[in-house]
């Protein structure tokens, strides 16, 4: 009851509060990215101080203003009281439930005047949102008076699966760097972190029960420089130059903990990726016995895909690879557990006479159908420890395993096919959610890049519903994702040149309600919020800057 008053009492001064004055300037552009569903900034000051206080009123928001104080910490050197009454003076945020259960956890309502600033929000998720609008809206310089232009704010995102990929098999980003990266989702307000750990090129996730995983499959003895050359007839070329530098490193399962721990604060679920049938030639340098040749092999020098893959004829291979899955399922809590399934060779499968049994054994048509089989039979082992499997769309080849989501790549077409299925989807077509391909035309100017011209309006333009789905369908396009392929990323500095800001229009792409998306009025936004990335020493692309 006490709550309630108080609520009302705040909604009463924050209607007299935004009422349109006839000397008001108009609205100042506020920094905000992605653009809140519902937003009526004002030109009232909220002076944040250290004689501020919080208004808590429910313990179960504690975790969200211990992120708001360790935030004000850091950068303000300050640290607000957390109270449980409305103070007697001075000004103060106060966080509050609505009266009622809608199960709206990600919305959050934010009013703001010079006296108060009031957040409402069913959910901690939805709350912590609100804070990072806040974040958003202070000033970049440390001060003691921190002012905050007053908006009233009503938001929700579009899309349920906001996410971003890092691969780090490919090149390894220390735990620091992927914090960072954390970090930049979090601001962004995504909250999926798809973690590509393993790949022919590096397995990076300790595993107890295969040592060797790491020991050997974690280290790759040189890279190759550059560009793959390709010989005439397709094969990679003898001319192919390599660093001959031992590269590798991988994650400890404390790692692991703490990041995803890390991301759990920010809302942010980590979804692993462990590459099968396919890329998985590091794997099999570690334990040959799985492969359909017995090895031997080393882990990949080059970019490409390996001709080795796991062996679907032998059952010691699925043994192997639930024992990796069950340690991975306890690092991870989130709901899906991602199984790669793209560009799996079929070439050894072909030659295989175990593979070739389990074709005839299980009357299948084809190796595509094999496939089918491994991605099915994994489902069923992943479904048995409550989990559910999300791969590259090559998993609708030989039909889709009963409960698997699938994230389309190589266009829209299979995200399109799976939700025809009634299995849920996560757009990332190469065009505009690859964010390894070039930000300008002119190539020459850029850092070296995979493939074609990506750029930010194409990425800020994009609508992950595909036309041509009923409404009944559209509802299985869970969200998108953009991706980050580190064959030519070497660095984390180059990891936020790729990814920055395209990961700022991307957001805004699945949070903002489509009619209020406007390319010239973000690009006006990201120019005062680059202030912010300057100010955190963000390596992005700034070609932005020239733009109107
Ligand atoms: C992929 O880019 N191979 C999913
Ligand atoms: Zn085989």
């Amino acid at each position: 009851m006490k709550n309630i008053s108080l609520l009302l009492l705040c909604l009463f001064v924050s209607i007299i509060s935004f009422a349109q004055r006839p000397d008001e300037k108009p609205a100042k552009l506020l920094p905000l990215i992605p653009l809140p569903k519902e937003m009526t900034p004002s030109n009232d000051e909220f002076i944040l101080t250290d004689k501020t206080k919080i208004i808590l009123t429910n313990e179960k928001f504690k975790p969200e203003v211990n992120y708001l104080n360790s935030y004000l910490k850091t950068h303000y050197d300050l640290e607000l009281q957390v109270v449980s009454n409305m103070p007697s003076d001075g000004n103060y945020i106060m966080i509050a439930q609505p009266d009622f259960e809608a199960g709206w956890l990600e919305n959050y309502d934010l009013t703001m005047n010079q006296n108060q600033i009031v957040f409402i929000a069913e959910g901690n998720a939805g709350l912590f949102y609100g804070l990072e609008t806040l974040i958003q809206l202070m000033p970049l310089e440390k001060t003691k008076e921190i002012k905050i232009s007053c908006a009233e704010i009503k938001d929700s995102p579009r899309y349920t699966w906001r996410g971003m990929h890092l691969d780090c098999s490919r090149h390894f980003f220390s735990k620091e760097e992927v914090k960072k990266y954390i970090d930049y989702l979090a601001m962004y307000k995504f909250n999926v972190f798809h973690w590509h750990l393993v790949d022919d090129q590096g397995w990076r996730i300790e595993i107890n029960k295969y040592p060797l995983l790491t020991k050997m499959g974690s280290l790759r003895k040189e890279t190759i420089i550059g560009k793959p050359a390709w010989d005439k007839d397709g094969k990679p070329s003898k001319d192919d130059k390599y660093d001959g530098t031992l590269y590798g490193g991988f994650y400890t399962q404390n790692d692991i903990k703490e990041i995803v721990a890390y991301a759990q604060v920010r809302h942010i679920t980590v979804v692993p990726e462990i590459e099968m049938p396919g890329h998985s030639l590091a794997a099999l340098a570690a334990y040959p016995q799985y492969s359909c040749t017995g090895g031997p092999f080393e882990t990949y020098t080059k970019w490409g895909v390996s001709d080795d893959v796991y062996c679907a004829g032998n059952d010691s291979t699925f043994l192997f690879l639930q024992n990796i899955l069950a340690e991975v399922c306890d690092l991870f809590p989130g709901k899906y557990i991602h199984i790669g399934g793209d560009e799996c060779l079929k070439e050894r499968w072909k030659a295989c006479a175990k593979c070739q049994k389990r074709i005839v054994d299980e009357k299948l048509k084809d190796e595509n159908e094999l496939q089918s089989y491994f991605i099915t039979r994994i489902e069923k082992y992943l479904n048995s420890k409550g989990k559910q499997i999300i791969g590259w769309d090559e998993i609708l080849d030989g039909g889709l395993a009963p409960n698997a989501a699938v994230m389309s790549w190589r266009g829209i077409s299979g995200g399109i096919a799976a939700a025809k299925q009634k299995h849920n989807v996560v757009m990332t077509p190469g065009k505009p959610c690859y964010f390894d391909h070039y930000q300008a035309k002119d190539k020459t100017k850029e850092p070296l890049a995979i493939g074609g011209y990506n750029p930010l309006d194409s990425v800020y333009g994009y609508n992950p519903t595909p036309k041509g789905l009923t409404e009944e369908e559209s509802k299985f396009i869970m969200g998108a994702q953009g991706n980050v392929w580190t064959e030519y990323i070497t660095d984390f500095s180059k990891v936020e040149y790729m990814s920055m800001p395209r990961m700022a229009a991307l957001s805004e792409a699945l949070w903002t309600p489509i009619d209020k998306k406007n390319y010239k009025d973000f690009v006006s936004r990201l120019k005062l919020h680059s202030k912010a990335l300057d100010k955190m020493n963000v390596n992005y692309a700034k070609h932005f800057l020239n733009q109107k």
